[in-house]
């Protein structure tokens, strides 16, 4: 039998479990996905142990998507965002990947959203890291919007033809943009938005990060707008998606898997 799993603290809501193991059922794989949940300074030693144990695969969620940086061989992307949310133990030494960034762009493309043009990410945390880069690695240019702009201007410097703003800017930023990302947290568990109303309109396509509820006040704002509207088990769902595939080298059941998480939200 195969394990995979996710270190995280806390990783007792998570969503994955259902989402992976309905896979693994449907493809009829003699696998498991459990969640451990690690002291706060264990994640490297949390990673080698599941390599001694001989662990699939794990994912790795808050707050230790940038520990598990001393553990791994991360590829390229994982490098260049900092943070690793999916481990590889099929090879020599453990490999870090981040299927966040990748998770965003099928996300949208999944809606028949095409990625040229300009992209507005608003959040310049880890989220909104992985998001930038994705979209950016897909040849948009992308405008970082966030509550500090300190940190929206670091995180513009990394990413290739980015750049950095504070919220403020963001009806300017919206006007001629195709794109529009939230990766806050603002939305989650309550009615707010990040982004005004007024600075929305019929062209944009809008992803939320946030899918805690799965309609926030944002791509409520936005579908009266007229604009497409992406909420946020999309990008759950092909997050979970990529590290399956990467860990079986199967299509990975996406109907199957995202039936499982929707009937958890
Ligand atoms: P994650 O890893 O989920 O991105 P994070 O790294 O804590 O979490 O980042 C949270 C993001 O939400 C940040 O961009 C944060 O803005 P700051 O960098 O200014 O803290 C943003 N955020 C959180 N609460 C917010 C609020 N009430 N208004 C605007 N932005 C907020």
């Amino acid at each position: 039998m195969d394990v995979f799993g996710l270190i995280g603290n806390p990783v007792g809501h998570s969503l994955s479990p259902p989402m992976h193991e309905a896979a693994y059922e449907e493809l009829g794989l003699d696998a498991r996905y459990v969640t451990f949940e690690p002291d706060e300074d264990g994640a490297a030693a949390a990673v080698r142990g599941a390599d001694a144990l001989g662990v699939a695969g794990l994912n790795v969620t808050i707050p230790f998507k940038q520990d598990v940086l001393d553990a791994v061989e991360p590829d390229d992307l994982a490098e260049r965002i900092g943070a690793v949310n999916t481990v590889d133990f099929s090879g020599e030494t453990p490999t870090g990947h981040n299927t966040d960034a990748i998770g965003a762009v099928r996300a949208l493309r999944d809606h028949g959203v095409a990625l040229d043009g300009t992209a507005v990410v608003v959040g310049a945390g880890g989220a909104g890291r992985a998001v930038s880069f994705g979209l950016a690695d897909e040849g948009m240019t992308v405008r970082i919007a966030n509550r500090t702009v300190s940190k929206a201007t670091a995180l513009a410097e990394d990413v290739p033809d980015a750049s950095g703003h504070g919220l403020e800017d963001l009806e300017a930023l919206l006007s001629d943009a195709d794109v529009l990302v939230n990766a806050t947290s603002v939305g989650m568990d309550e009615d707010e938005t990040p982004v005004a109303a007024d600075a929305l309109h019929g062209d944009l396509a809008v992803l939320d990060a946030v899918y805690s509820p799965l309609e926030t006040r944002l791509l409520r704002d936005a579908a009266a707008e007229g604009a497409t509207t992406v909420d946020g088990a999309w990008m759950l769902l092909y997050q979970g998606v990529e590290a399956f595939e990467r860990w079986t080298g199967r299509d990975a059941p996406v109907d199957v898997m995202n039936d499982a998480l929707r009937a958890r939200l």
